[in-house]
């Protein structure tokens, strides 16, 4: 990291009332005290898990992209030397949020005490497969990256990224990409999306689904060598509609098979007129692609019609970290 460098910089402007020692980092720059920043929903187009590790995770080879069902983020700078977690969603306003644990990183990381308290406006839905809560992670590393001006290399906050989840070092990028190793290894692919797809109905039913425990009842006959993932990256990177066998999930058929609720929603997707639907993640949010709103929303009403927690989104390539500072 170049705090050193930047110490001495940011350290003419400031000073310490105290006798700790001064870096840089305990007198971040704010420009300004509140900053907004979005953090984005991704669906998984392919998925394909190769093996069990040795360090207890697996190995992937997946296709993500974000989607414009997004969280939104609110920053603001206080006095008191503290992280304020404050969620939308009352379980989620503790210092376990991901978003928190990233402000958290960075203070230790860069031995800050500059306080900050965090709204999270919470849209996406927890624990569905779609990474909100790694996207918030994302986005509160990059926000305060800008806000303080860190100026943290992309190697540090990778680093950072993948030490509070697999997904999240996507995150600082978004977009349509192929992810690798754990989900770190992140290769970035041309912005296409077919036409085909225009439309994502979402559809998430009303259970939670544990990830880490989809990971350990997979059977090794769900392993595949990461023909799907690399077969639907070369087809989008050549502005091609992948072939349909290659939108696989591997996490799918264990899924569907130990919990039927979400088995009988892909029905019920199917029933109202979707032709295509897979598993986002390791669920439990199906996602079925449109090429028409109309027929899209026509599907919607019957979803709805039937109790079901459904939303219409798309395909979108942000500006990994747009930040809005007021
Ligand atoms: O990395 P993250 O904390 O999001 O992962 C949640 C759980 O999912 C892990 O504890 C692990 O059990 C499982 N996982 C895995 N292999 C991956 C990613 C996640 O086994 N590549």
């Amino acid at each position: 990291m170049e705090s050193t460098k930047k110490g001495g910089k940011l350290d003419k402007y400031t000073f310490s009332m105290h006798n700790a020692r001064m870096s840089y980092a305990q007198q971040v720059h704010i420009s300004s005290k509140v900053c907004f920043v979005q953090a984005y929903a991704k669906i998984n187009l392919a998925l394909d898990v190769l093996g069990r590790r040795t360090d207890g995770y697996h190995e992937l080879a997946t296709v993500m992209q974000t989607i414009d069902l997004h969280d939104t983020i609110c920053l603001t700078a206080t006095d008191d030397n503290r992280v304020h977690m404050i969620c939308t969603t009352p379980e989620l306003s503790n210092d376990e949020n991901l978003a928190a644990r990233a402000a958290y990183l960075v203070r230790e990381r860069l031995a800050c005490t500059q306080g900050v308290r965090i709204e999270l406006y919470k849209r996406i839905p927890t624990t569905a497969g779609l990474g909100g809560g790694s996207s918030d992670a994302a986005a509160v590393l990059l926000a305060l990256d800008q806000w303080w001006q860190l100026q943290l290399s992309p190697s540090d906050l990778l680093n950072m990224a993948a030490s509070l989840g697999s997904d999240v070092p996507f995150f600082l990028i978004g977009g349509l990409a192929l992810c690798e190793g754990r989900g770190e290894r992140v290769t970035p692919l041309a912005c296409y999306w077919p036409s085909s797809m225009r439309w994502l109905r979402l559809l998430k039913p009303a259970i939670s689904v544990s990830t880490k425990a989809v990971f350990r009842n997979l059977p090794a006959s769900d392993y595949t060598d990461g023909t799907h993932s690399r077969a639907a990256s070369t087809a989008l990177n050549a502005s091609q509609i992948p072939d349909v066998n290659h939108l696989h999930n591997g996490l799918e058929r264990g899924v569907l098979e130990r919990y039927p609720e979400i088995a009988a929603a892909r029905e019920d997707l199917l029933k109202a007129g979707a032709r295509f639907v897979r598993l986002s993640g390791s669920g439990p949010t199906l996602f079925a692609p449109f090429a028409e709103l109309a027929r899209a929303f026509q599907v919607q009403q019957q979803l709805q019609a039937q109790g079901y927690e459904v939303y219409l989104s798309r395909a979108i390539n942000p500006n990994a970290g747009s930040v809005c500072f007021f």
